[in-house]
């Protein structure tokens, strides 16, 4: 890999945009390199939660590569659409969680990445947009669909229109950063959160994610129906009567994740 940088601590793995020349802009080779990380990464069955950051201190991914992109058609532009959705599509399926560690820049197709990762930490030099509408493009990477399920379609609609970058306070305020830390806390605030949520049921936590992402395609009947289903293969694992077994006889869960 050239451009992306995996590291494995226990069952956390890190993996970081690594362009910063060009602020992690995301070319085809990026976003192929990220494709096949997020894949790796889906089967190993030790890593519960992946983090994904740019390297540098002044971007997580300014975006598409425009040097890339001024050159190519429209099926060019299609096929790379493909590539960010492939991307985007692998980090909110997966079973691990994923964390984006937003430590700067994160526009366009950047800001995408964050959007289809489950939680969303700002540094407090953090700056989101999607300014396609400046480049003569739209948003192709899931921006278009994800971010009005986040924020709302009012507030996604004028980012959008406008292209504006907001900062760290303002992403928070509007319910994109999930929390704003100091820039030098950012990976170990990161790391905290995914060892917390490492030490759960962690097929627990992928049937949870499940459900909830399910929120976003169905309507409530039917989601209430999928949420049932959920709860009824939870009830058939280990980890729901060592939890319960646990909490009863007052001692720590010994979880095997099944
Ligand atoms: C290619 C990029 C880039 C990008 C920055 N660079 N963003 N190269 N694609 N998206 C390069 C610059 O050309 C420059 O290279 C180096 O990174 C540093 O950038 P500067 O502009 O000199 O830095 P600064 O003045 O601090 O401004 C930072 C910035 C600005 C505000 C982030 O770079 C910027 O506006 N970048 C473009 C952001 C953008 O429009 N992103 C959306 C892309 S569209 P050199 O070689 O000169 O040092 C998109 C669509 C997704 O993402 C869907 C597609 C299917």
């Amino acid at each position: 890999m050239e451009f992306i940088k995996l590291t494995l601590e226990e069952e956390l793995a890190i993996v970081t945009i690594d362009r910063p020349k060009s602020l992690n802009a995301l070319n085809s080779q990026v976003y192929q390199e990220i494709i096949a990380t997020l894949g790796q990464i889906k089967d190993m069955d030790e890593i519960k939660v992946v983090i994904l950051t740019g390297s540098g201190d002044k971007a997580f991914a300014a975006g598409a590569d425009i040097a890339q992109m001024v050159h190519e058609d429209a099926m060019a532009g299609r096929r790379l659409s493909g590539l960010c959705h492939d991307a985007a599509n692998l980090l909110e399926g997966m079973r691990q969680v994923t964390i984006a560690a937003v430590n700067g820049f994160a526009l366009g197709g950047g800001c995408e990445l964050t959007l289809a990762c489950d939680i969303r930490i700002a540094a407090e030099n953090a700056r989101f947009a999607l300014p396609e509408v400046t480049l003569g493009i739209i948003p192709g990477g899931g921006g278009t669909q994800r971010l009005s399920r986040i924020i709302g379609v009012g507030r996604a609609k004028e980012l959008i229109f406008t292209g504006d970058q907001i900062d760290a306070q303002e992403a928070y305020r509007m319910g994109l950063a999930n929390h704003v830390v100091p820039k030098e806390e950012l990976m170990d605030t990161c790391r905290a959160l995914g060892k917390k949520i490492a030490s759960r049921a962690s097929y627990a936590v992928f049937l949870a994610k499940t459900a909830v992402n399910s929120s976003l395609e169905i309507d409530l009947k039917n989601g209430a129906e999928r949420e049932k289903d959920l709860l009824g293969l939870a009830f058939a694992t280990h980890d729901k009567r060592e939890g319960m077994e646990a909490f009863l006889a007052r001692r720590a869960p010994d979880f095997k994740d099944f």
